[in-house]
C-alpha cells in the first residue's frame, strides 16, 4: 500500500484527477469507479476542469457506482445515482449511457445486487476505484464486520453512518434510509487500482487503523492492505494519527 500525504483536500483532488486523466489517456474507455460523500468532490471538480481545458478526452470513459440507498424514489436528488450523474457524469460531458449502477428501487434487491456484480465483470472490470472512508472505517457501505470476501449485497447502515449522512437529508436522520446496496469488499478488491482519499481530523483514527492496524473485518478499509495496487491519499489532518 502506498500512502501519500498532501497538504490539503484540493491537492489530493488534483493528484487523483491527474491519475485518472493519465489512465483515460492510456485507455480511453476506462471504467472508473466513483464514490459519493463530500471527500471526492475536489477530484471531480479537478477532472472536469481538465476535460474542459482539453487536457484529456473523456468522451469514451465509463463511470460506475460503488453503492446506493435502497428504497429512495427514482430521481430522488440524494440517491447515489442522482448524485453521481449530477457531480461526475454531467460535468465530464457524458450522458447516462456511460453510467452503471445498482438499482436501489428494484423489487428484487438481491437480484439487483447479483446483476450489478455480473455487469461489472462483463464490462471488463473496474480500472480505478475511488474510495472514501467512513468514520467507522467503512468503504462503500461495507460497515464494520463485513466479510472481506463479500460480494455486492444489501446491508443495514449503522446508526453512526446514518447520523453522518443525515446532512444530505436536511439534517433529518429519519429521512436516511436504513438499507443500502454496496459493492462487497471482495468486489471492490477486484478493481485494478484502488485509490482512497481521506481528509480532515475526523478520519484520522480510521486512517490509522486502515494503514497501520491489522487486516480485520472490524475495519473494512484495512482490506486495502491485501490489494497489490492500493494508494491512500490523506491530508495532514487525516494523517495526524499515523
Ligand atoms: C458514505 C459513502 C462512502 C463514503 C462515506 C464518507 O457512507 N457510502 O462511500 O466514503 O460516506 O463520506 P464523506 O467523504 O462525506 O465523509
Amino acid at each position: 500500500m502506498e500512502v501519500v500525504i498532501v497538504p490539503d483536500a484540493k491537492a489530493g483532488g488534483e493528484l487523483i484527477a491527474e491519475a485518472m486523466a493519465a489512465l483515460v489517456r492510456r485507455k480511453s474507455d476506462a471504467l472508473l469507479g466513483v464514490a459519493t460523500g463530500s471527500t471526492p468532490l475536489p477530484i471531480y471538480e479537478a477532472l472536469a476542469a481538465k476535460v474542459r481545458a482539453g487536457e484529456v478526452d473523456a468522451s469514451r470513459a465509463r463511470i460506475c457506482q460503488l453503492d446506493e440507498y435502497v428504497g429512495l424514489p427514482a430521481g430522488h436528488p440524494e440517491s447515489y445515482r442522482s448524485v453521481v450523474l449530477r457531480e461526475v457524469v454531467a460535468p465530464l460531458g457524458l450522458d447516462e449511457s456511460a453510467f452503471m449502477g445498482p438499482d436501489g428501487s428494484a423489487a428484487d434487491v438481491q437480484g439487483a445486487c447479483e446483476a450489478y456484480d455480473r455487469a461489472l465483470a462483463e464490462a471488463g472490470g473496474v480500472d480505478l476505484q475511488l474510495l472514501g472512508i467512513g468514520t467507522d472505517g467503512h468503504i462503500g457501505f461495507n460497515e464494520p464486520c463485513s466479510s472481506l470476501a463479500s460480494r455486492t449485497r444489501i446491508k443495514t447502515l449503522t446508526e453512526q453512518t446514518r447520523v453522518d449522512n443525515a446532512r444530505f437529508f436536511d439534517g433529518d436522520i429519519d429521512q436516511v434510509p436504513h438499507h443500502v446496496i454496496t459493492q462487497g469488499i471482495g468486489t471492490i478488491l477486484e478493481a485494478r487500482h484502488l485509490v482512497l482519499l481521506a481528509t480532515g481530523e475526523g478520519k484520522a483514527d480510521a486512517v490509522a487503523a486502515t494503514v497501520e492496524g491489522p487486516v480485520a473485518s472490524v475495519v473494512p478499509a484495512s482490506a486495502l492492505q491485501l490489494h497489490p495496487h492500493a494508494t491512500v491519499i490523506v491530508d495532514e489532518a487525516a494523517a495526524s494519527k499515523l
